[in-house]
This record gives C-alpha cells, sequence and structure tokens, in this order.
C-alpha cells in the first residue's frame, strides 16, 4: 500500500425525510443563495421540500444550471452573491448542480480570472461555504472536493479539486431519485461503477481494504443497477444504489492505491465537442483502455471478473476477454450504447476529440503513457 493523508469532513445526512434536516445543518443567520438545474426540482416536490425547510431563513434563488454545467451560467450566479452579498451557497441538484456551486463558491472568492482556476490550476486559497441537497445518485460530487466545468465559447470540459470546496453537509434521501428518467437511473449506476474501477483496475499494491472495500461497492452497483430499471421505487435498491455512488468517489477506496481516470479525461472532449451525457462517454471508452492496457492491468481485470461477474476459464487471455466483455454487456443490460459509431463518430472526428489532449500534454493512466496518440488508438478500436 502506497503512503497517504486523508481527510473527508462531509457530513452525511441519509435517508427517507432527511431534506427536513435542513434548517438544522444552514448555520442560522446566513444568507442563503438556492442553486438548482432546469426545474425537475419543482415537479417532484423537491423544491417545496427545500422551502418549507428553511422558512426561516433569507433565501435567494439561482436555477439554469445545465447538465455539464456552463462556466457562463455560473459566472452568472457569481454576480448575483457579490451583489447580494450571499453567505452561503446550497446546491439542490444531482453533480452538475453540485459542481456549479462548488465553483461559484471558489470563483466568488478568486483574485484573478476564474478561468484560470479551470485551466491553470489556479490555487483557491478561500471559497463560500456550501451544503448539498443530492436529487441524482452517480458522481459522489456531494461528499467530494472535485467539480468539472465546461465552457461554451471554447468547446472545453475541465476540472478542479480543493479541501475549500467540500460540501459542509450532503443530504441523501433515495425517495428523492424516484423521480428520475430512466436515462439518468442507468447513468448514475454506470459512472459509479467506472469511479470505482478508475481507482480499483490498475495494478496490485496489495491494499486490501481498498479492494474489498471496491468489490463490495462494485457487486452493489452490479446487482441493484441490474434490477432498479424494473423497480423504480423500490426505497432498498435506491437506497443501495445512492450510498454506494457516495463511497464510490468519495476518495476513500482511492487512498494508498495507483490511480487510472484515464477514461474520465478522454470522456471530457466527446461530451464537450459531441454532448454525450458523462456517463455515455465512459461506457464507450472504458472497455477500449480495458483491452489496450489488458497486459498492465491483467491481474485486476482477472479478479474483477471473477468476484464482480463470476467469470471462469482456462486461461489468462480467456479469462481476460471474458471480463471485458462482461463488463461492456453490464452497460448494455443497462441501456447505454457503447461504440462511437452508434453516436454517429467516425474515424474522421478523432484528430478533433484528442487535440485538447494534445495541446495540454495530457498524459493519462496509472503510468502515465496514455498521450493522445494512445488515446486515438483507444478511441480507433471503439468505433
Ligand atoms: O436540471 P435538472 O432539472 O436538475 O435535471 C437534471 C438533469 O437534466 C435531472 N435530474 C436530476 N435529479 C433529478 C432529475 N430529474 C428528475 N428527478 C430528479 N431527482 O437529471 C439530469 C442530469 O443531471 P446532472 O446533474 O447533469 O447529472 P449527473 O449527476 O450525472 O452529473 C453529471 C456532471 O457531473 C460531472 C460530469 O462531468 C457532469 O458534468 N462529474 C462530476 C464529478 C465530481 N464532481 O466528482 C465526477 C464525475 O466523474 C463527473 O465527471
Ligand atoms: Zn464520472
Amino acid at each position: 500500500m502506497n503512503n497517504f493523508e486523508f481527510c473527508n469532513p462531509v457530513k452525511v445526512v441519509f435517508g427517507k425525510g432527511s431534506i427536513s434536516r435542513l434548517s438544522t445543518l444552514v448555520p442560522v443567520g446566513s444568507k442563503v443563495l438556492m442553486i438548482y438545474g432546469g426545474g425537475s426540482i419543482k415537479k417532484n416536490g423537491i423544491y417545496n421540500q427545500v422551502v418549507e425547510a428553511l422558512k426561516s431563513f433569507n433565501v435567494i434563488e439561482f436555477s439554469g444550471i445545465e447538465a455539464n454545467p456552463h462556466y457562463e451560467t455560473c459566472m452568472k450566479a457569481v454576480e448575483l452573491v457579490r451583489k447580494e452579498q450571499i453567505t452561503y451557497l446550497l446546491a439542490v441538484g444531482g453533480g452538475s448542480v453540485i459542481d456549479a456551486t462548488k465553483f461559484i463558491a471558489a470563483a466568488t472568492c478568486y483574485e484573478g480570472e476564474p478561468w484560470d482556476i479551470l485551466s491553470k490550476g489556479g490555487f483557491i486559497k478561500q471559497a463560500l461555504p456550501l451544503g448539498v441537497v443530492l436529487t441524482l445518485s452517480a458522481t459522489g460530487s456531494e461528499m467530494n472536493e472535485r467539480a468539472v466545468i465546461s465552457r461554451v465559447s471554447t468547446h472545453e470540459k475541465l476540472n478542479f479539486a480543493s479541501p475549500a470546496v467540500f460540501p459542509k453537509f450532503a443530504i441523501l434521501d433515495p425517495e428523492v431519485t424516484y423521480s428520475l428518467p430512466e436515462r439518468q437511473v442507468a447513468n448514475g449506476v454506470v459512472d459509479s461503477f467506472i469511479h470505482v474501477i478508475e481507482q480499483y483496475l490498475t495494478y496490485p499494491v496489495n491494499a486490501k481494504v481498498q479492494d474489498y472495500f471496491a468489490e463490495g461497492l462494485m457487486k452493489t452497483i452490479v446487482e441493484e443497477g441490474r434490477k432498479v430499471l424494473q423497480n423504480p421505487h423500490d426505497y432498498d435498491i435506491r437506497a443501495n444504489l445512492m450510498w454506494a455512488a457516495t463511497n464510490a468517489l468519495n476518495c476513500w477506496i482511492g487512498q494508498g492505491v495507483p490511480q487510472d481516470w484515464s477514461s474520465h479525461r478522454m470522456g471530457y472532449a466527446l461530451t464537450a465537442q459531441f454532448g454525450l451525457d458523462h456517463a455515455q462517454t465512459l461506457a464507450v471508452i472504458l472497455p477500449g483502455v480495458m483491452a489496450y492496457m489488458h497486459k498492465e492491468k491483467q491481474a485486476k481485470i482477472i479478479r474483477m471478473g471473477e468476484v464482480v461477474f463470476g467469470i471462469t476459464g482456462e486461461t489468462t487471455d480467456e479469462l481476460v476477454q471474458k471480463s471485458i466483455q462482461a463488463t461492456e454487456d453490464f452497460f448494455r443490460y443497462m441501456g447505454l450504447k457503447t461504440r462511437l459509431s452508434e453516436y454517429g463518430i467516425k474515424e474522421f472526428d478523432l484528430d478533433a476529440l484528442v487535440e485538447p489532449m494534445k495541446q495540454r500534454g495530457w498524459k493519462l493512466g496509472e503510468h502515465g503513457n496514455i498521450d493522445y496518440k494512445v488515446a486515438r488508438e483507444i478511441l480507433m478500436m471503439r468505433l
């Protein structure tokens, strides 16, 4: 196991009816900006629950955060925060709303051009405090210090991380996910599964706690994920998926182990240039990364295949191939496409897709050996 330092300060309030706890979590006297997306919270009753819980607070609203949140929209919120002298941000939504809120929290206090936070790794000294009411379990953003923001004008999608943007609290009520469209449910299952993979499917460093924990999460996500579309109002399925997704990226399983994240980073361009949902990009790319890197990842691929999908076989090669196939089959079972051509993307498009990697000189993966040329080969395998 590698050395590590770990602190996750997010207070989690989990379970039915937990939105009513808001009034005890937001500090008394706060001037709150409630930030949300395109309005799903008004249809499913979450909005009313939040407003009711915060009735003793001075609350202003900012809505219209897009899926894959736009820098341009976040900057409008920053203006409002400054004008209204907001002291506390409340994200009510999925990963996009939470990420946008983290960026708004940091950008408000940032001296200089806030885009530098994303494009140049600008240091965040300070951020406004923020809390979360989660409405979609997928990203783990509710319990981590990361965010991903897109700039429409330049077709860029970039991430940042800072301890200053850890939420102060996260309210996780599995019942709020009943209203999710099937596509978002499936996206959440696939995204959270791949978060585990990014931290597990590298090479062994004899980190037993992390490995067993990661395998428990993957088994949970696969077992419950296979049931959820047929049983959308089953509380236990939703609760297990929600808590698994949070644990998949609250950085606990990634301590002391090598991490990959190449599928995620390669996927940004697919969203920025072709508008694929975040999880859709991953379902296409991950099987390619597994196949291309099968020698480097062999031990973990075989172990994952056996533990999570019950794969058996005679030879190493057979075990590896069957494990990769089982992974792709799971994504297809969830209803996601796994080929670029299914989204109308052709060989002709690949240069543009790897151009951001080329410009930024990214070398991805646990060995840092996936540059833009290798990325192109991996994408080529996924046409
Ligand atoms: O806009 P609203 O009305 O909120 O509707 C959303 C949106 O259309 C809808 N939705 C959310 N909760 C709902 C609901 N509809 C009905 N009922 C509910 N309870 O679902 C749609 C998608 O929401 P979004 O927040 O975009 O989805 P997700 O949670 O998958 O977030 C994706 C974003 O997170 C980033 C992705 O790159 C992407 O931008 N990620 C953030 C990470 C992090 N901060 O750690 C890690 C991830 O790997 C990921 O990169
Ligand atoms: Zn993800």
